[in-house]
């Protein structure tokens, strides 16, 4: 498969199942790979992933919901509960502060640079994993859950959380996208 074909394949997926078309183990090295693969500001290497599957899975959306006191939908976290996983992207506040101060007339760029690379990850991480016939959406329930999650999953306290990404089978696909105007490049020459 192409990278536009991923690219084209990827998309917010919200009807999951547990059902994974690979092992767990192919779909930690999928999260692995595209960590080691993507790039960084001065190399960094800001990003860190957390993949959480099986029952913590489970357990990580019911501690969600009671972190929200019943201000999100049950039915809502159910559909994130009934995928298989959900990899949770966090940066390393002391990678960030250590270029800081190395490079003190760049100090401001850093955690800018460090939110870039995340996201650059995360995209790469929806794209391996739609390629792979994985369905995955992005949530942001960051920072009403991170002390929860801190607990849960011992945390570094250095680490922010910045995304989570629930994945799983694909119970149905998502409507088609509408075309794109096509008008937001434009050529120089
Ligand atoms: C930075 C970013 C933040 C997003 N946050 C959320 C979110 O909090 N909840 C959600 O359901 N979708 C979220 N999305 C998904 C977008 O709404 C979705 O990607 C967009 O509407 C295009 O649809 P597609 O993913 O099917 O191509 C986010 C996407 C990006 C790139």
């Amino acid at each position: 498969m192409s990278l536009f074909d991923a690219l084209e394949k990827r998309r917010s997926v919200y009807a999951l199942n547990k059902h994974l078309p690979l092992s767990d183990e192919e779909v930690v090295d999928i999260v692995k790979r595209a960590t080691e693969l993507t790039p960084d500001a001065f190399n960094m290497k800001s990003a860190h992933a957390i993949v959480v599957m099986g029952k913590k899975h489970d357990e990580l959306w019911d501690a969600i919901y009671d972190a929200f006191g019943g201000k999100v939908s049950r039915e809502k976290i159910d559909g994130f509960k009934a995928g298989a996983g959900t990899v949770l992207f966090y940066i390393n506040q002391n990678k960030v502060h250590a270029l800081q101060e190395q490079f003190v007339s760049y100090a401001a760029n850093f955690p800018i640079w460090a939110n870039q690379a995340n996201g650059m990850l995360q995209s790469n991480v929806w794209s391996a994993f739609a390629e792979k016939g994985i369905g995955a959406n992005l949530q942001h329930y960051n920072p009403v859950i991170d002390s929860t999650l801190a607990e849960m999953f011992d945390v570094p306290e250095d680490f922010t959380l910045v995304a989570q990404m629930v994945f799983g089978g694909i119970a149905a696909a998502p409507d088609d996208k509408p075309a794109d105007d096509g008008t937001r490049v434009r050529v120089v020459r």
